[in-house]
């Protein structure tokens, strides 16, 4: 009989694209995917540590997961539970010591390994042993041992090209959990891209920590190949119409990749670009290696290559010493800048990063005041972007039925969730849909009638930055 896997995952889409993998993995080993934790054989984690509150939602997944498993146990059922991702990456066996319940371990680069890890941990759970912990930096490559995929990924899907930061900004832990950057060869990206496509996927949204430093062996030609020369291969495939990718640093941004935005119509106007902060001097203490006008020079480069495009960001406020006036600088540049949307966190220290170690912290009341001023400002141009598209046609890759019967959702180029009333034959396809009305956090719209004229307006720069 199949045995249920149940994954959770936590925070960024890498970790949404390894948890796919995971149980690509699990497949050939008899293990189904499920969607509740009640029944499944094996839970697993897959969790996030980039701040303390991710880390914490973690542990107290966990003291729930023991009642369940208790529970299982009275009724005679074995259930294992596996901690995955970057939290296991930092702290390997203390997860072990602070819940016990716990049987297995293991770190964004030993998933591959998960079938053995999985025979080792019953094996322990029987004798009564302690948990099974594999966080290694193996030398072998990770995606070298990755079967194929074993199901269609969906008609919108994630693909991986790269791993691991060097970028060392002071706050982060990424390039401690994830380890130092890594580029896939261009040749496997496409040929997984292509069975992607074949599998029905239509859009593709190549993944990475620092996904624009990618520079993997190139496909022909010999050397490597940048961001930009990846796009344009991928671009080539016949039934993929649209390429995103996540998530970028300013300083990787060249020149190839800024010409692909202006010559590949595939690659769609919507780019996360994260910035943290407009104040130099913090930006500096972050060691982002970029000033705030290297970064709008950046954005102005993108906007002469691609006019439509729209831009997201994150943000840090309360940083180590930061001042009323940096943090004034930071509502300047995203005044200036004006975003469809951006995330923005209060800082948060974490062990091992030198930020953790810089004096000068930002009383929490602070943070809150900047936090709540920012994101008013980040929301009221979010209102702003998606009330300009009020008139607009846009092409929309319906994802999913909405929760009223009748209505599909899904996503327009410039990211917005779109709602329409659509049949059901439309999942999966792209079509053209006349937007109705702007919403703070989605667009509502109609499906255009075949026949009628449509052609797709771009945003006019004056929706861009209001407030
Ligand atoms: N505190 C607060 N926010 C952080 N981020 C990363 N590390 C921290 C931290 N220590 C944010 C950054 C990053 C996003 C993924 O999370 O803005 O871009
Ligand atoms: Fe973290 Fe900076 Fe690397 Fe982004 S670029 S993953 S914030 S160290």
């Amino acid at each position: 009989m199949a045995k249920k896997l149940f994954v959770k995952t936590y925070g960024c889409q890498m970790n949404v694209y390894d948890s796919t993998r995971m149980v690509d993995v699990m497949a050939p080993h008899g293990y189904e995917p499920g969607d509740s934790p009640d029944d499944a054989d094996l839970i697993i984690l897959n969790t996030c540590h980039i701040r303390e509150k991710a880390t914490e939602k973690v542990y107290s997944e966990l003291g729930r997961l023991r009642a369940l498993k208790d529970e299982a146990a009275r009724q005679g059922r074995k259930m294992l539970i596996g901690v995955a991702g970057c939290v296991a990456q930092a702290e390997g066996e203390e997860i072990a010591r602070r819940a016990p319940t716990v049987d297995l371990v293991f770190g964004p680069q030993t998933y591959h390994r998960l079938p053995e890890l999985v025979v080792r941990a019953l094996d322990r759970s029987l004798s009564g042993g302690a948990g099974v912990v594999d966080t290694d930096f193996p030398a072998e490559a990770k995606f070298d041992h990755l079967p194929e995929e074993s199901r269609s990924q969906g008609a919108a899907a994630f693909l991986s090209v790269q791993e691991g930061c060097d970028k060392f900004c002071t706050f982060c832990v990424v390039p401690y959990t994830r380890g130092a950057e890594f580029s896939r060869p261009a040749a496997d990206v496409l040929v997984e891209a292509r069975r992607m496509v074949a599998g029905g996927t239509v859009e593709i949204t190549l993944l990475g920590q620092n996904v624009n430093a990618y520079h993997g062996e190139a496909a022909t030609g010999g050397g490597t190949w940048g961001l930009g020369r990846l796009v344009r291969a991928l671009a080539e495939i016949d039934g993929l119409e649209r390429i995103r990718y996540t998530t970028s640093h300013p300083r990787d941004v060249d020149d190839e990749l800024i010409a692909a935005h202006r010559d590949v119509p595939e690659l769609m106007p919507y780019l996360h670009l994260p910035v943290q902060s407009g104040s130099d001097r913090i930006l500096a203490a972050m060691n982002r290696k970029h000033t705030a006008e290297a970064y709008r020079r950046i954005i102005d480069r993108l906007r002469d290559a691609r006019p439509d495009l729209a831009f997201s960001s994150d943000f840090i406020v309360g940083f180590p010493g930061e001042t009323d006036q940096d943090f004034v600088e930071t509502l300047r540049l995203v005044r200036e800048v004006g975003y469809a949307q951006a995330y923005s966190f209060k800082y948060s220290a974490r062990p091992g990063t030198p930020a953790a170690d810089m004096g000068d912290a930002v009383p929490e009341t602070v943070k809150t005041e900047r936090l709540t001023a920012l994101q008013q400002l980040i929301g009221a141009q979010q209102i702003a972007f998606n009330a300009g598209a009020t008139g607009s046609v846009q092409s929309v890759l319906f994802e999913r039925r909405g929760n009223r019967a009748g209505q599909l959702i899904g996503r327009g180029p410039w990211m917005q969730s779109v709602h329409a009333d659509a049949p059901d034959r439309m999942l999966g396809r792209i079509v053209p849909v006349r937007i109705l009305d702007g919403h703070a956090n989605s667009l509502s719209g109609a499906v255009v009638v075949v026949g009628e004229t449509s052609t797709e307006r771009t945003l006019p720069p004056a929706e861009r930055a209001i407030a």
